[in-house]
């Protein structure tokens, strides 16, 4: 763009822009991932991700929020289509969508890990050799997949999803045999599957993390906001309220909220 001397131009084209911080963030999300976007029994929408907007805009921009669902594999594509102005979906910060968004600082820790059916059957990272995998399609877990495939030299069966739910279900049903995903993502469905567990093993650990988590991990990642490209100003706005949240220990409060250990 040119430098702006003339001024009717620069007032012209300061109307087409967006505001810097809309009245209504809309917020594209994959739902349900949980514990960071999901409805409650009763229908209401929570999770980490919407503690942490409600903290971000309304309580240090004063603005609203509004979360509307979309199919991950596409979300990227769709904020560039202007659907939605951010991404908040548990998603994480790589190089690859860096070349289509901007990122805000990260905001949370991941690991892809594998969970497997308790029965013995698969008991180290080996034993998936010939074993069919559950991803949701267009995630870092279905990246992370396809790696172990090339490690096996092609002896993986990958499954996608649209959805995590999904291959949730397949490995409860013996469709796959593990499925790959987010730490937290995986220790909640765990939790409430008496019969599904953690691969245990060794791997990736956060750099100055202390300890990793207890299980294989395949991947440290990092979770971030994303932006469009062309949306600095709203960006920093909100780098510096994520700042702000965790200077006033409301992050603490979230994080403890969902994450005990
Ligand atoms: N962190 C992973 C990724 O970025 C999975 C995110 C999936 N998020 C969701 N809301 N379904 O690829």
């Amino acid at each position: 763009s040119d430098s702006g001397s003339d001024s009717t131009e620069t007032a012209t084209e300061a109307a087409t822009t967006e505001s810097i911080v809309p009245s209504n963030v809309v917020i594209g999300s994959d739902i349900p991932y949980r514990p960071f976007e999901y409805e409650t029994t009763s229908g209401e929408l929570t999770g980490f991700d919407v503690d942490i907007a409600e903290a971000v805009f309304e309580e240090q921009l004063g603005v609203s929020y509004e979360f509307k669902s979309t199919s991950f594999d596409s979300i990227i594509p769709s904020l560039n289509n202007n659907n939605f102005r951010i991404i908040m979906s548990a998603m994480t910060i790589n190089d690859e969508r860096a070349e289509q968004v901007d990122f805000s600082d990260p905001y949370f820790t991941a690991y892809q890990t594998v969970i497997v059916r308790d029965d013995g059957e698969i008991t180290s990272k080996e034993d998936l050799r010939g074993r069919a995998v559950g991803v949701q399609k267009g995630t870092t877990g279905a990246g992370a997949a396809e790696e172990l495939q090339e490690e096996f030299d092609g002896e993986l069966d990958i499954k996608s999803y649209d959805q995590i739910p999904g291959a949730f279900q397949a490995l409860n049903n013996g469709q796959v045999d593990a499925v790959i995903n987010d730490n937290t993502v995986n220790a909640e469905f765990a939790n409430d599957n008496d019969d599904v567990v953690f691969l245990e093993g060794e791997g990736a650990a956060a750099e100055g993390d202390g300890d990793a988590p207890p299980y294989l991990t395949l991947t440290v990642e990092n979770y971030g906001i994303a932006f469009r490209q062309d949306d600095d100003e709203f960006r920093e706005r909100v780098n510096e309220a994520l700042a702000a949240i965790r200077e006033d220990g409301t992050y603490d409060e979230i994080y403890s909220e969902y994450f005990s250990g």
